[in-house]
């Protein structure tokens, strides 16, 4: 069901691989709410042609961006701003990557150049997209900018790995740049922080399946799924969430404050 609560508003959706991707439901459904959206991805992404699909659905133009890179970033910002002749209200960063991660190193063995490459694309990015929209003034006044995140950031969980750290630094540049955009321009920032869901990124979690299935059992509501978090995430760049910044949102079923569940202690009983 739409709303309308985006209606006029434009935006910029990071982040859409395929049709797994939250990224790819949040922008599904700001354009169901009346939004108008420019698509953007790392180009080795948009080479898998994917993309496509999903920008012809939402009438969306893609423009290439490697978050690494300051020049990519900058010309992304300059094109959108063209292309909408003018600002945009609001931002979506759902980018995430560990080098660690994929080849299988260790934590406590972690290589360096792997740990900077993941550090750069999931946090510093934020601040990077954040620093050159500023430059730009491309955010609107009142405009919102979500990223994602997941409670590793504040707990230990296998396989993780660095991106735990690399959550935790993207929630605070959440917090720092949300001050410092709020000053400026009234632009909010927040992380919502998502249960574990079924895609490219989630799945190259070591064990995931029993890690989604564990999240599921110790959640009252269940797991939150990528459409729901897209849902949430329409209330953000809403109108009606304009006092909100600086926060990390747990949207996770419950999972962040339940101790243990009955099916969690049922099954350890067995
Ligand atoms: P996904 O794999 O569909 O999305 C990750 C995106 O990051 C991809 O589109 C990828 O192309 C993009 N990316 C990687 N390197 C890039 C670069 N250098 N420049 C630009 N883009 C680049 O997976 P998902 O799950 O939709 O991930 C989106 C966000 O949600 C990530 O921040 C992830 O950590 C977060 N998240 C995911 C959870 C899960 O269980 N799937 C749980 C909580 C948070």
């Amino acid at each position: 069901m739409a709303y309308n609560l985006l209606k006029g508003k434009k935006g910029i959706i990071f982040g859409a691989l395929n049709e797994q991707s939250i990224a790819w439901k949040v922008a599904q459904r700001a354009v169901q709410e009346g939004a108008e959206i420019v698509l953007s991805n790392a180009p080795i992404a948009l080479r898998m042609g994917e993309l496509n699909k999903l920008a012809e659905e939402c009438n969306a133009p893609v423009i290439g961006a490697d978050v690494t890179s300051n020049d990519d970033v900058n010309n992304l910002f300059t094109k959108t701003l063209e292309h909408f002749g003018g600002g945009v209200d609001f931002i979506l960063h759902s980018i995430g990557m560990s080098v660690n991660v994929r080849k299988n190193v260790p934590y406590p063995e972690n290589n360096y150049d792997f740990t900077f490459k993941g550090f750069d694309i999931s946090a510093l990015s934020l601040h990077r997209i954040l620093q050159a929209a500023m430059k730009h003034d491309a955010i609107n006044e009142w405009g919102s900018v979500v990223a994602l995140s997941y409670i590793a950031a504040q707990r230990y969980f296998p396989g993780y790995n660095d991106m735990a750290d690399n959550k935790a630094v993207l929630e605070s540049i959440a917090r720092n740049f949300g001050y410092e955009y709020g000053i400026k321009k009234q632009v909010r920032v927040n992380t919502i922080s998502q249960s574990p869901t079924r895609t490219t990124a989630g799945s190259g979690v070591k064990g995931f399946d029993g890690f989604i299935e564990f999240a599921e059992k110790m959640s009252p509501l269940g797991n939150a799924d990528a459409d729901q978090c897209a849902d949430y995430t329409i209330t953000l760049f809403s109108d009606l969430t304009k006092m909100v910044t600086m926060q990390n949102l747990y949207h996770d079923g419950g999972f962040s404050y339940t101790g243990v569940t009955q099916a969690v202690i049922d099954q350890m009983s067995k």
